[in-house]
């Protein structure tokens, strides 16, 4: 098994693979997914044996754009459709009311989906060429650090995926932003790359379910997860940094100190392809400065944080 350079003939061989129930790894502009037909419940039911999923966990559904929700969808509220008109394709994932074409597999048993159109043309070519709505969680084993190359799902993976397709690294190499609109007003279940104040612009307030709600607002929301294998702990200042530096290695441990940089953007497109790298260095923790509590930094504070929750509960 090793994967294979996308190109429009290993694009039309994924497309058949997953037509035939198989399932295919794909780069998308967040990070690479372990598609499967979503319209074949055994199909998908492989991609929760493969990552070692919990079958509580939802996937997201990935579709070529606008037109194609309509079949997967009861409902398509008028802020989805200004939403989806904003910001598709591209790393925003809707989730509203699903249609009985949509086996309960795919929404864990749930009566809504998850629905994003990727912006990446190897996710766009291979989407078309399937022809049916591609059910996708990121590439990795359940709770591990996700995907932003081919090598990485290979490492996660393996022999459990059919086919991998290299599209190089994912450009925005954070997942997309899920938002629920099931509700009165829009609530915010995964911060990501499009920001709230993004999405504010277009349909108004948003609420912030892990603010708001002690239980878990998505049922794929555990405490911990995105987690790399070393230990990571995150720092307030770059003091604290400092301090539990110095700390660990006068205890005899190796540190990794991380430094996310003054982009966000730089920032999220490397994180994880650095998190992973640092977990093959040999260290006994990694350190990292949490950035500023601000919009634009809000998904890193995110994944940051979980990697270093302890807890796999609730
Ligand atoms: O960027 C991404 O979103 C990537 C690429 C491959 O598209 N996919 C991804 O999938 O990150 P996954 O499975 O790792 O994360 C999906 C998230 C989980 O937190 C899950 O609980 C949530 O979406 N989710 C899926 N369906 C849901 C639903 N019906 N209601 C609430 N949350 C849902
Ligand atoms: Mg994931």
């Amino acid at each position: 098994m090793n994967f294979v350079e996308a190109t429009p003939e290993t694009i039309a061989r994924a497309a058949e693979l997953l037509r035939s129930g198989r399932l295919v790894a794909f780069p998308t502009e967040t990070v690479y997914g372990l598609g499967a037909n979503a319209l074949d419940p055994a199909a998908v039911e492989r991609i929760y044996a493969a990552k070692g999923r919990p079958a509580k966990n939802p996937l997201i559904v990935h579709v070529a754009g606008s037109a194609e929700v309509l079949a997967l969808i009861a409902e398509w509220p008028e802020m989805a459709q200004k939403l989806a008109a904003a910001f598709w394709p591209g790393p925003l994932t809707l989730v509203v009311r699903k249609s009985s074409l949509v086996p309960e597999n795919v929404t864990a048993g749930g009566s809504t989906i998850a629905i994003r159109s990727p912006n990446h043309p190897v996710a766009q070519a291979l989407l078309k060429a399937a022809g049916v709505p591609i059910a996708a969680p990121s590439a990795n084993c359940s709770g591990q650090l996700s995907p932003t190359t081919a090598k990485h799902v290979l490492e996660s993976l393996g022999e459990r995926v059919d086919l991998i397709l290299d599209g190089g690294p994912c450009p925005g190499g954070l997942e997309s932003t899920v938002l629920d609109l099931t509700g009165s007003a829009p609530r915010l279940l995964r911060p990501g790359l499009i920001t709230v104040t993004q999405i504010e612009e277009i349909v108004g307030r948003v609420e912030i379910a892990m603010e708001t709600e002690g239980a878990l607002p998505s049922p794929g929301l555990l405490a911990k997860h995105y987690s790399p294998r070393t230990a990571l702990e995150c720092a307030a200042t770059a003091e604290e940094a400092g301090f539990l530096v110095n700390l660990y290695e006068t205890a005899g441990l190796k540190v990794a100190k991380y430094e996310l940089g003054n982009d966000p953007f730089s920032a999220s497109a490397k994180l994880y392809a650095e998190l992973h790298a640092l977990d093959r260095g040999g260290f006994d923790r990694i350190i990292v400065t949490l950035p500023p509590e601000t919009e634009a930094w809000r998904a890193i504070r995110d994944r940051l944080t979980r990697a270093a929750a302890e807890e796999e509960s609730p």
